[in-house]
């Protein structure tokens, strides 16, 4: 039996600034066969159109980018500290050299729209709603902004509903 529960998103007592910005999340995402999962600490999460929501930045060159334009759902994936260094290893391998998961002995669960790894502790399925290319026309903050984009490589921003939450 799976360890974990569902749980609604009303019901998240984490700590958003803590939980994505200090502990990292790892995006994963599929297409067909191809499963591959890239750490992420910049996102958000709330609520957009009335639904409880996930905001996701991936910039154009990441192999999980390919996945994300493939299909309508991924998951956002949040781990203990002793992952630690499987999430460094995921946010500065590529998927495209080398296969992270199995690196990091994570493994895949497929049961749900979209994969995520039993050795996490909390688990949002999350369905695309909208998804935009940034830009440098739209930086209103050149000095915060800008530098982050010297190779013109804008993120993709995508507002997905979190479908299911998912809590061990
Ligand atoms: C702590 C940390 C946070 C990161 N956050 C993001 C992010 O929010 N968006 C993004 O596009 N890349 C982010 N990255 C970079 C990707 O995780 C990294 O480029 C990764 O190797 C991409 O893997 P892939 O090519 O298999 O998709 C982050 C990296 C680290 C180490």
């Amino acid at each position: 039996m799976s360890e974990f529960r569902e749980i609604s998103p009303y019901e998240l007592a984490e700590n958003p600034f803590e939980l994505i910005g200090k502990d990292w999340a790892l995006v994963t995402a599929k297409n067909g066969d191809s499963c591959n999962t890239m750490t992420a600490s910049w996102g958000g999460i709330g609520i957009m159109w009335n639904k409880p929501a996930a905001f996701t930045f991936i910039r154009p060159q990441r192999f999980t980018f390919g996945l994300m334009e493939s299909e309508d759902y991924y998951s956002l994936s949040f781990y203990d500290e002793k992952y630690r260094d499987a999430l460094k290893l995921c946010g500065t391998k590529s998927g495209r050299d080398t296969d992270k998961i199995a690196e990091c002995g994570f493994t895949p669960e497929y049961g749900e729209a979209a994969p995520y790894f039993k050795e996490a502790k909390l688990v949002l399925i999350c369905r695309k709603l909208y998804a935009q290319d940034m830009n440098a026309e739209s930086v209103k903050d050149k000095k915060t902004v800008g530098g982050f984009y010297g190779e013109d490589d804008y993120h993709k921003m995508y507002i997905s509903e979190i479908v299911k939450v998912l809590k061990k």
